[in-house]
């Protein structure tokens, strides 16, 4: 909203502007997205899409392969990208690699930092050897001055470092309010509309996990990622939620040393903990992270509640889907399990959301229960019902084909799967129910 007397600007409606005193004066504003999308100034007539010119995106590539391959092959021209994750996980730095990656090989990048001073990124961009002449950097929180330098530099890519510190001067809000953020946004969106430059922007995550002030944010941007992780842990996932330009099942995987961050090309198995010896409540499942099959060890410890209501505990896992698969081991195999504490968690600081882990999380739950490890080299999937019967997951030749790679022999699966090409040199174990896998499995 604007004051016409004054042009005083509120994120809402007020009955007297602050700015001038006026009563009544507020209005809404063409600002925003709606400008921002409204095309050309001029008006195009209608045309028969076959006749839109561009068809073939000329996309830019960001010189790191995992990063590509989350933004569906690289950034498309006039495109804003929003990266979000935690304070400390490694934002910075990723951009910051992509950004001199993308300096030598195409041409002058402006990396716009409100956070850190022009000191603060040098040390970095010299521990991660990224330094480059084309590679122009400016400690800047004026939103406006932030867009004269685009308009200036015309780099081929530019950052913003990050969209919370970037601030209109005259809106009545604080920096990092969600009027500031929403303001700034759309002026840089409208930007990279006009000049095909692509934009992107570093977002801060609240303690409650969405990106700071705005969900109304990942609305305006055309690409979300989360840069997201264990801090304990070297390893960080890069996780597309939103993509209007591919998809959004994709995930990067790198880990995190002193000269930031690697790629990991071949990630399949990180997530295993290093024990040779089988112990109980710990299960081998094979996912599929888009088009990336990855092995995940999951660990269950289910122990007696001392006093008070049993608690329920994950890491990396859906909280939901465990109590689910403990409420079906009660149910369909008897096993009490509502005086027990149950704590689940995914090994590495991955995140593992699909449904074809239900019966690894099933498994590890009973296994620890009756204090019976899973057999070595065994590895589990399949969905549960609530029935407690199996269901066939998708893309299983794949996840058998890279469990036997990495010299598993066994593979516990859905009925129905045992056919699927892909599973040759591992002992296949079809069942149709979980108790059918628990009797399979957790026999001595
Ligand atoms: N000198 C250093 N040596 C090794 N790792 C460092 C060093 N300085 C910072 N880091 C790592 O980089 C991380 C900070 O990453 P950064 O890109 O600033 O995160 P974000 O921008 O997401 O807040 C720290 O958590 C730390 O693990
Ligand atoms: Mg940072």
């Amino acid at each position: 909203m604007r004051c016409r007397e004054c042009g005083y600007r509120s994120v809402r409606w007020l009955g007297r502007c602050p700015g001038c005193g006026e009563w009544h004066t507020f209005v809404e504003e063409e600002t925003g997205v709606r400008a921002a999308r409204r095309g050309t100034p001029a008006g195009d007539p209608p045309r028969p899409l076959t006749e839109v010119a561009g068809a073939e995106e000329t996309r830019l590539t960001s010189g790191i392969a995992e990063v590509d391959r989350v933004l569906g092959g690289g950034f498309v021209p006039g495109s804003v990208v929003l990266l979000g994750g935690d304070p400390g996980i490694g934002k910075s730095t990723l951009l910051l690699q992509a950004a001199v990656r993308v300096a030598g090989a195409v041409g002058r990048v402006l990396y716009v930092s409100g956070e850190e001073s022009a000191l603060q990124v040098r040390l970095r961009a010299e521990r991660l050897r990224a330094v480059h002449p084309a590679l122009y950097l400016a400690p800047e929180t004026d939103i406006e001055r932030v867009e004269k330098h685009i308009l200036e530099l015309k780099p081929v890519i530019a950052v913003v470092d990050s969209i919370q510190a970037v601030s209109l001067d005259g809106l009545a809000a604080v920096p990092g309010s969600l009027g500031q953020v929403r303001e700034c946004t759309v002026r840089l969106t409208r930007l990279a509309k006009n000049t095909g430059i692509p934009v992107l922007l570093v977002g801060h995550v609240t303690k409650e996990g969405v990106l700071a002030g705005p969900r109304t944010m990942e609305h305006m941007v055309d690409t979300v990622l989360y840069l997201e992780g264990d801090r304990h842990h070297a390893y960080r996932i890069l996780r597309g939620v939103k993509n209007r330009f591919g998809s959004t099942n994709e995930i990067g995987v790198f880990e995190m040393d002193s000269a930031g961050l690697r790629e990991v090309e071949n990630p399949s198995r990180l997530f295993l903990s290093s024990g040779s010896v089988p112990v109980s409540g710990s299960v081998i499942v094979s996912c599929v992270e888009g088009t990336r099959p990855l092995l995940v060890e999951i660990q269950a410890l289910v122990s007696t509640t001392g006093y008070g209501n049993p608690r329920r505990l994950t890491a990396g896992v859906d909280t939901n889907r465990v109590i689910l698969m403990a409420a079906v081991l009660e149910k369909r195999v008897g096993m009490l399990l509502s005086g027990q504490d149950i704590y689940v968690n995914a090994v590495g600081g991955v995140r593992i959301s699909e449904p074809a882990a239900d019966l690894g999380i099933a498994l590890a739950l009973a296994s620890s229960f009756r204090d019976r490890p899973v057999p070595a080299g065994t590895v589990v999937v399949g969905e549960v019902g609530l029935t407690g019967e199996l269901r066939p997951v998708p893309q299983l030749g794949k996840r058998l084909r890279e469990a036997a790679k990495l010299g598993f022999d066994r593979a516990v699966l859905p009925a129905g799967g045992a056919n699927e090409p892909g599973g040759e040199g591992l002992r296949l174990l079809a069942a149709g129910s979980v108790a059918e896998v628990l009797d399979l499995v957790l026999t001595k």
